[in-house]
């Protein structure tokens, strides 16, 4: 007869063969997550430690190979052939949606700073049939668009506007920073007009919004990395979080700084919602004064138990930040951070 092992949990549980691991599991009462049962969502992923399954009848999106590689099974879809010893996790870890490539239209350019624009673009099609494009709040797309000699330029770019937005309205926003030698971002303005052709490939990145988690949650961006948290931010709340959550905003100096009337609207419609807007080099009226991170940990006095803490932005802030709170006994699993590194030569 098989046993199945969790040693995290100290249990050894008897199956018959041929037995699904799913309901093995949950004749336990073991803490696992389901929902569809049919190999569909992938919410019932556990670590297949030691040992064989039978697995089958799964889609490849709730269970990529990358994953498979790694020991991850599905325990709806597996059956079992003899012992096993698992491990489970925690699903938000293993959130993975299917990359897409988009056919987009700029929709519009809106000026939001001197040198900061708002693209949003439509979705107009996709190289497959799959249907709206699914992502999670934090995460990143490649945008490549065509420049004045007609060859196609790409960089990446955290969505901005929320999953649902992209889902329902199919619209994808994108706040910019724009540099006047830059390839890609000094063609907004005048380079990028309403019905341009933008190829989007996304969704990427692991800095997304874990929806399972019950705690305090803090988004500290810089510049353009607000685009990211309030689409982050807004998400949670949206999703009915109850707990604190903090948006400090960092910017480098008052001419970069938007976005404030709506986080102050967001302050008005969530009471558990405040933000921080923190200049580097200026001390601009109702704004903190200084980096960022400086703000951030001047707040954290005492520390609060259970946060999760989401960075975008220049890798040097994320970097430094990131040193801080790891100083400060925050575990590496509750820091969730895309840095904007600058592009690869192949890029
Ligand atoms: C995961 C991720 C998410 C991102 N999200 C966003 C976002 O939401 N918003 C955003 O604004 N940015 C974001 N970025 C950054 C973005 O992808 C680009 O790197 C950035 O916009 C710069 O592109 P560019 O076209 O302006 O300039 P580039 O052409 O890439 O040049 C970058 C800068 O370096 C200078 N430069 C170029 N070549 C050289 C050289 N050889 N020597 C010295 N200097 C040089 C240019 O003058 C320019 O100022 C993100 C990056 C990553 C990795
Ligand atoms: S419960 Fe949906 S994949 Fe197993």
């Amino acid at each position: 007869m098989p046993i199945v092992s969790i040693p995290a949990l100290g249990l050894r549980l008897q199956a018959a063969p041929d037995d699904n691991l799913l309901k093995v599991l949950r004749r336990h009462r073991v803490p696992i997550a389901w929902s569809c049962k049919r190999g569909e969502c992938g919410t019932c992923k556990c670590v297949l430690e030691d040992g064989q399954v039978r697995l089958a009848g799964y889609e490849e999106d709730a269970l990529p190979p990358g994953q498979r590689a790694r020991g991850l099974i599905l325990a709806c879809s597996s059956s079992l052939v003899g012992d096993v010893r698992l491990r489970l996790v925690d699903p938000d870890e293993w959130i993975e949606h299917p990359k897409r490539h988009l056919h987009c239209r700029v929709l519009d350019v809106r000026r939001l700073a001197p040198e900061v624009f708002a693209l949003r673009l439509g979705i107009v099609g996709s190289d497959d049939a799959r249907g709206p494009l699914v992502f999670s709040a934090g995460q990143y797309a490649h945008l490549r668009v065509r420049d004045a000699q007609g060859l196609w330029v790409g960089r990446d770019f955290s969505m901005a506007g929320t999953p649902v937005e992209a889902e329902y309205d199919g619209q994808l926003e994108f706040h910019v920073r724009r540099t006047a030698t830059g390839a890609f971002s000094s063609l907004l303005g005048d380079g990028l007009r309403p019905g341009d052709e933008v190829r989007v490939e996304a969704p990427m990145g692991r800095a997304y919004f874990r929806p399972r988690h019950a705690g305090p949650l803090y988004a500290i961006s810089a510049g353009t990395g607000l685009g990211a948290m309030l689409s982050l931010v807004q998400t949670a709340l949206d999703n009915g979080k109850t707990e604190p959550v903090a948006l400090y905003a960092g910017f480098r100096n008052v001419s970069e700084v938007y976005g404030s009337q709506h986080m102050a609207e967001m302050e008005r419609r969530h009471r558990n919602f405040r933000a921080h807007l923190v200049v580097e080099f200026d001390s601009p009226q109702g704004m903190r004064v200084g980096r960022v991170g400086d703000a951030l940990l001047a707040d954290l006095a005492p520390q609060p138990a259970g946060a999760k803490f989401y960075l975008a932005g220049s890798p040097s802030m994320v970097d430094a930040v990131s040193r801080q709170l790891l100083a400060r006994d925050v575990p590496a699993g509750d820091l969730h951070a895309d840095a904007f590194y600058a592009p690869g030569p192949a890029d």
